[in-house]
């Protein structure tokens, strides 16, 4: 496994490759849900690359950007059995020069969720990813449902500028009792710790009336609310039953809902979604 800092070191890895490339972008203090979508993108592709760059541009200024968990050796261990060819670890300015100057918007899709509660947020992935995608040039890029938004973002920003890589969304990796893995639950105490699976519950609640047949979203975010709010530790930011593609809410829900919402526990904010259809 390379790892290498430069955006000149993996344009010379690149040009020497045959065959299929996947790049899965991450921002380094690595679990399970991260080493899920190395090790797809490894059964997909003949090589696999990795980024780690904790991105300044995607946090607010009240965010956690300094305080955001760190530790390269154990991440380079992870990818290394996971089995990725080369790691990207650039520094800051590698990414962004003193005379940085270029954005990507994407628009609608990044307005609602994440995107009203952390405003800029979504402009600073989109340009990450656009600067990942094109020093990289991988065939496949590799995300996780986690960050649902994101990937429809994402989508959105491959389709309309045109960039010829394939999107692979991989599902949520949870803790046994349901927590999504996150770089951030480390911020939990083991008090709070034991609070989180309650997003998870909240989820669950909403997924058994909707195989009820109930496709009335307020109801659905209703029931999502109701689990949140019996938990005191928990304060939830959005609770949202929206279309999976336009991100706009639903009064009545077709074929299929997103349902995804923020919560506070202590330090820490979690989210969380589940993606429902008809079968
Ligand atoms: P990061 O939060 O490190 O996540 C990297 C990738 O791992 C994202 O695609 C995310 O959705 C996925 N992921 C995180 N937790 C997961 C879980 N429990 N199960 C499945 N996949 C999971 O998302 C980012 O970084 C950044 O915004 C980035 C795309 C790298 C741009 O800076």
């Amino acid at each position: 496994m390379h790892v290498v800092e430069t955006v000149a070191d993996v344009r010379r890895f690149r040009a020497d490759l045959a065959g299929t490339w996947g790049l899965v972008p991450t921002m380094g203090f690595l679990h399970l849900g991260h080493t899920s979508l190395v090790e797809q993108a490894r059964s997909e592709n003949d090589h696999v690359g990795v980024s780690i760059f904790v991105n300044p541009t995607q946090f607010g200024p009240s965010e956690d950007l300094a305080a955001y968990p760190r530790d390269l050796e154990k991440d380079l261990g992870l990818l290394e059995q996971a089995g990725a060819d080369l790691v990207w670890v650039p520094g800051a300015e590698e990414v962004y020069p003193p005379d940085y100057r270029t954005y990507v918007v994407v628009e609608e899709v990044t307005r609602p969720l994440e995107g009203a509660a952390r405003p800029g947020h979504f402009r600073g992935v989109a340009t990450v990813v656009a600067k990942l995608f094109n020093v990289f040039l991988p065939d496949r890029a590799y995300f996780g449902q986690k960050d649902a938004q994101q990937a429809v973002v994402i989508r959105q920003m491959v389709r309309d500028l045109n960039f010829p890589i394939e999107l692979v969304v991989c599902p949520i990796v949870r803790e046994a009792d349901g927590l999504a893995m996150s770089s951030r639950n480390v911020y939990l105490t083991p008090e709070q710790r034991a609070a989180a699976p309650v997003l998870h519950r909240a989820l669950s609640a909403a997924r058994d009336l909707w195989s009820s047949g109930e496709r009335d979203g307020e109801q659905l975010r209703q029931a999502i609310r109701r689990v949140l709010d019996a938990e005191p530790l928990a304060r939830s930011e959005y609770v949202s039953a929206a279309d999976p593609r336009t991100l706009e809410e639903l009064g009545l829900a077709g074929r299929d809902v997103l349902l995804s919402m923020a919560v506070r526990i202590g330090k820490a904010r979690l989210i969380d979604n589940l993606l429902l259809g008809d079968e």
